[in-house]
């Protein structure tokens, strides 16, 4: 089969920079040509640049055995030590680290000061549990500071953490703690979520039941944060209460220095196939990237700004973009426990007139529900604070970019939309703010000192105006260093694609356009050949979205006899749509739309009109599951899914 993506969506639309926005960005165009003089010069020049290290480094890469990469590999580095007590050394103590809210309201401002002292002390609390160097440590928490806390000490004893999301189940969090054979588990006994204790120590005391089906019993003890308020059985020895340990800790604690290459955290990936991946990520070049991005592209200004990414820690975002980056540039980041429907719709939109948050990082399925529930609702609330928008974690559709530009940023903020993946570690592809003129729905160019391409079968550049395989084609600071436990399927997955041409081949279509500008297509294994024509999902959502009743679409190739396989669309109708339409022949309208927006080729054979869609906990449509609905399968695997319940909820609308 040919690696070819037919490309049909024509969108032009470009904004570029304002002379304000651009006077005062951190970015500039410069700092693309100084990359692409010396690439490797460039990422030794920043990391000595943004961080400090305790011995400094003089290889920058090493890459020797491809494709296990070392990056300042004779330095050494404190992860903490850079986004703790560097910061209160040069006097900026009292500025605000985190900026907490519970979702009941409870709020918490904690200082550069106040975070460092506490992360002393839990790191002094960690050693007391005999917890240093090398050592696995899952955290299981849910987004409070303690989380960022716990993450913390564990780089600062040089344990490795991995961080679970606090809404899988008790048998994901037991196969992740057997994979690393983790000797501590931090949890906290609930977290208030969609108006409820949500608890999560049960699972954990599930999860270490009965361990033999596990290889064998490695978790000492399991540290119990208090924040639900509920009860919780307790395993004498074993359990722990976080205040009680953390709280009777010395206050001291020097930051160690460990070797750049010293791994930071595991974090699982479950991708759509096997058991799920511990990509493993190292400090000195991950830390190097997080923060580079954090700075230019991302655009924060620590003295000034508030930043609020949305992410749970949870997942890499939290990892890159909550914690680590942010931090380590000395800046104030916004935490906030709870979903952004819960006790109101314009939860997200209070919080923002309420702390002044300067910058918005979120993702696209948050986007299209506020589009679903419509603009009115944004509307009551001043933004103006908002300078900075930012995309993650799948295709934004055009529509809903432009929405998120005119409604959430005044018309006028730029918006940066950042490819990348838990295995990158950081942002790899985003136009930069102040520098890149930006166009609706593209991710557009590689960060300075990032090289990509979109390439054929053969690992042969298409041309400009043609889909194809997104890779990377040189190593990067903060690339996974592996799979933990696994170096083969490390090497397998994203390797053996492109092995002769040493690309990483990151799953993703992609295609270049007439600039030479990257717009993603989503997951190769979605792209569907219809009638010979290999068409991506994304394109055919995009025009579904760019029509005025649709807040949400979701498109795949079901079995067809005549065409191979057949367009088919599950739409969302916004339901400001729906209060002055009824919904009949809106599918016919929708069909004709689509094929006068890209050709008769993508007009859907059905579309659906349904209330919701299937949807990872991270927020990624599964298409896999409607393919199955359109073919008139048994739906198959739910577990990953956020809700399990929603598709018979879609299978009985569809009916
Ligand atoms: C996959 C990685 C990036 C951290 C959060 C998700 C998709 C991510 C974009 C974007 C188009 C995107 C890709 C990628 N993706 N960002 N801006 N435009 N697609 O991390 O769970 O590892 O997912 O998310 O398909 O491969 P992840």
């Amino acid at each position: 089969m040919s690696s070819q993506i037919d490309h049909l969506l024509e969108e032009n639309r470009e904004f570029t920079p304002s002379p304000e926005f651009a006077a005062n960005a951190n970015g500039t165009a410069e700092l693309y040509e100084r990359a692409a003089a010396d690439r490797e010069g460039f990422w030794a020049e920043q990391a000595r640049e943004l961080l400090h290290w305790h011995k400094p480094f003089t290889q920058t890469l090493d890459w020797s055995n491809p494709p296990f990469a070392k990056w300042f590999d004779d330095g050494e580095i404190s992860v903490a030590y850079n986004c703790l007590d560097r910061h209160v050394e040069a006097g900026n103590g009292d500025r605000t680290a985190i900026i907490f809210e519970g979702e009941p309201g409870d709020e918490r401002r904690i200082s550069y000061a106040e975070l460092t002292a506490e992360v002393k002390k839990a790191a002094n609390a960690l050693e007391s549990l005999g917890i240093g160097h090398g050592d696995r440590v899952a955290i299981y928490m849910p987004m409070i500071p303690e989380a960022a806390i716990a993450m913390l000490a564990c780089a600062r004893v040089g344990a490795i953490h991995s961080v679970v999301f606090g809404g899988f189940s008790a048998d994901s969090l037991r196969s992740r703690v057997d994979d690393a054979a983790a000797r501590l588990v931090i949890t906290a006994d609930g977290g208030y979520r969609k108006g409820r204790v949500s608890a999560l120590k049960p699972a954990v005391d599930m999860a270490l039941a009965d361990r033999g089906h596990g290889p064998q019993e490695t978790v000492e003890h399991v540290l119990v944060v208090k924040r639900g308020g509920n009860d919780v059985e307790w395993t004498e020895g074993r359990d722990l209460w976080w205040h009680d340990v953390v709280e009777a800790a010395p206050a001291e604690h020097e930051a160690k220095a460990f070797p750049a290459e010293n791994p930071l955290y595991i974090l699982y990936t479950s991708g759509t196939t096997g058991k799920p991946k511990g990509v493993v990520h190292s400090s000195g070049g991950y830390l190097t990237q997080a923060v580079f991005t954090n700075k230019y592209t991302l655009d924060i200004h620590p003295e000034t700004d508030i930043f609020w990414c949305t992410a749970d820690i949870g997942w890499v975002t939290g990892h890159t973009y909550v914690v680590y980056g942010p931090l380590a540039l000395g800046a104030t980041v916004m935490m906030y426990e709870g979903t952004p429907d819960t006790p109101h719709p314009g939860r997200f939109w209070e919080l923002i007139q309420k702390y002044g948050i300067t910058i918005l990082y979120t993702a696209p399925t948050a986007i299209r529900s506020f589009m679903k529930s419509g603009r009115q609702i944004p509307q009551q609330f001043d933004l103006s604070s908002l300078r900075l928008l930012g995309s993650v974690g799948e295709p934004i559709n055009p529509e809903a970019w432009m929405w998120y530009r005119e409604v959430i940023g005044a018309d006028k903020t730029p918006i940066v939309d950042t490819w990348w993946q838990t295995e990158t570690g950081a942002t790899m592809i985003s136009p930069m703010p102040g520098v890149t003129a930006t166009k609706p729905g593209a991710a557009q160019v590689p960060v300075p000192g990032i090289t990509v391409d979109v390439v054929d079968e053969n690992g042969e550049p298409v041309d400009n105006g043609n889909g194809g395989l997104l890779v990377v084609t040189s190593p990067w600071p903060s690339m996974l260093r592996g799979v933990w436990g696994d170096p083969e399927r490390f090497k397998e997955t994203y390797w053996a694609k492109f092995a002769d041409k040493g690309y990483y081949f990151a799953g993703d279509g992609a295609r270049k356009d007439e600039d030479g500008e990257i717009w993603l297509l989503g997951r190769v294994d979605d792209v569907m050949n219809v009638a010979g024509h290999r068409l991506s999902t994304t394109e055919i959502e995009s025009a579904l979205v760019a029509h005025e009743s649709v807040a949400e679409a979701a498109v795949v190739g079901a079995v067809d006899e005549m065409t191979g396989k057949a367009v088919v669309a599950f739409v969302i109708i916004k339901e400001s749509y729906l209060s002055q339409h009824a919904p009949e022949g809106l599918a016919g309208q929708l069909r004709l739309w689509v094929g006068e927006q890209i050709g008769p080729i993508a007009r859907p054979r059905d579309i659906y009109i349904v209330s919701e869609l299937p949807k990872t906990r991270s927020g990624k449509i599964m298409r896999r599951l409607l393919r199955d609905v359109a073919d008139g399968h048994e739906v198959g695997d739910t577990t990953t899914l956020a809700d399990t319940a929603v598709m018979s909820i879609i299978s009985a609308q569809v009916k």
